[in-house]
């Protein structure tokens, strides 16, 4: 994939610069409730200081006069070439941000060449998302359901419509403790935001009319949290479906090491953009134990606190295999549907490249051997 040319650079400065400034610029846009849902962390926001503090910390020193004139930032995950190595994390109810919601995204990530990956508390069905961009690159992340049919039964789904790996949060058995919702008292389930996969699904429908649920929201809400999730479940959807499964939310080298013996095909190093619990360490802290324990046997991915392309270098640099960026891609969203979301991410990826090429790199393989110092 090419870097873009002067004159789309020129263009693109019109759209807030950096991370900061359109997350400023979409407070203006969209309702506070919303914003405040988007933006906020769990507690007192110390693991999301955490993950950005960590990518503060460290540092590194170029090797020049390398020819960087052909730049290949492309990567390989479960067989497939992919020009980037960036993947759209998956970020429910995107009609919190934008009318056009998931399919808008997936639009755009099939522009840019990224895999996307959906949510299952997603505003539009899978189905439909999936025929928003049928030929591209998706996967399918999974909450599991307090009742494993109904859980079973999305992967069936998603397998039947095209996507190409289960990804299987663990990090959300309750939700987040999060004050900034608590104070708006602004629970985006409860206010609807989240029907796509529920309201096509079967089983979740005869449920709803035995009497199962009191009403659909209160079937939504205990189909998302499952504090039983235990690795028996994992087993259950080895042994339920042949495409890769990725646990997303792994940050201590023992459970790694355990998804391993299961037979899971990625791990997603993550906090949820320090969504979940608070008190944790920063998620690109995490990182290099559990690449190490991993030893390449599977690809590791990592999310949480990538705010640019620098960012996205260090995360690789680091050891992952690529990167998942979240609230960025839905702030461009917010600000200007698909085309915001497509100009994100370029920037994302241009900038990359720009990183790549002054500090003499021509492939995410050289990029990973550059040596990270950490500041003490
Ligand atoms: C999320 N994330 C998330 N993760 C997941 O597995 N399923 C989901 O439905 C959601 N929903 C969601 C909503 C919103 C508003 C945000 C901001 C995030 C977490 C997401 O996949 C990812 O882990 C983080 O967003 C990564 O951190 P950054 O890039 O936002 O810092």
């Amino acid at each position: 994939m090419q870097r873009s040319n002067d004159a789309t650079t020129i263009v693109k400065e019109v759209f807030p610069v950096n991370f900061n400034d359109l997350q400023e610029a979409v407070e203006q846009k969209i309702p506070k409730p919303n914003y405040d849902y988007i933006k906020g962390g769990a507690g007192s926001g110390q693991t999301m200081r955490n993950n950005r503090q960590a990518f503060e910390s460290y540092s590194f020193i170029p090797q020049l006069l390398n020819d960087t004139s052909a730049v290949n930032t492309s990567i390989t995950l479960f067989g497939k070439t992919h020009p980037t190595p960036f993947i759209f994390a998956p970020v429910g109810m995107n009609l919190l941000e934008h009318p056009d919601g998931e399919p808008a995204v997936v639009k755009a990530a099939a522009k840019l060449k990224m895999p996307y990956s959906l949510s299952t508390v997603s505003s539009y069905s899978l189905e439909e998302v999936a025929s928003a961009a049928p030929e591209h690159t998706k996967f399918f992340q999974l909450y599991w359901s307090e009742e494993d049919e109904l859980a079973l039964n999305m992967v069936s789904r998603a397998e039947a419509a095209g996507y190409e790996a289960i990804i299987l949060t663990i990090d959300t058995t309750v939700s987040g403790w999060r004050e900034g919702d608590r104070k708006n008292q602004f629970s985006p389930i409860l206010h609807g935001y989240a029907k796509g996969n529920y309201l096509q699904d079967p089983i979740f429908l005869k449920d709803l009319e035995n009497g199962k649920y009191k009403d659909f929201v209160d079937g939504v809400l205990r189909n998302v949290n499952h504090p039983h999730l235990n690795w028996s479940h994992v087993e259950k959807l080895r042994k339920h479906t042949k495409l890769p499964i990725l646990l997303k939310g792994v940050l201590h080298p023992n459970d790694a090491v355990k998804a391993l013996e299961i037979g899971v095909n990625g791990l997603i190093v993550s906090t949820h953009g320090g969504r979940q619990l608070d008190g944790v360490i920063g998620s690109l802290d995490a990182l290099p134990n559990i690449v190490k324990v991993v030893g390449g046997q599977v690809p590791v991915l990592f999310d949480s606190g990538i705010y640019s392309g620098l960012d996205a270098f260090k995360a690789l640099a680091l050891g992952a295999d690529a990167v998942c960026v979240g609230r960025p891609y839905v702030y461009g969203l917010a600000y200007a549907g698909q085309t915001g979301v497509e100009t994100v991410m370029s920037n994302f990826y241009d900038e990359l490249v720009t990183t790549m090429q002054l500090a003499g790199v021509s492939s995410i393989e050289s990029l990973q051997k550059i040596e990270l110092i950490q500041r003490g």
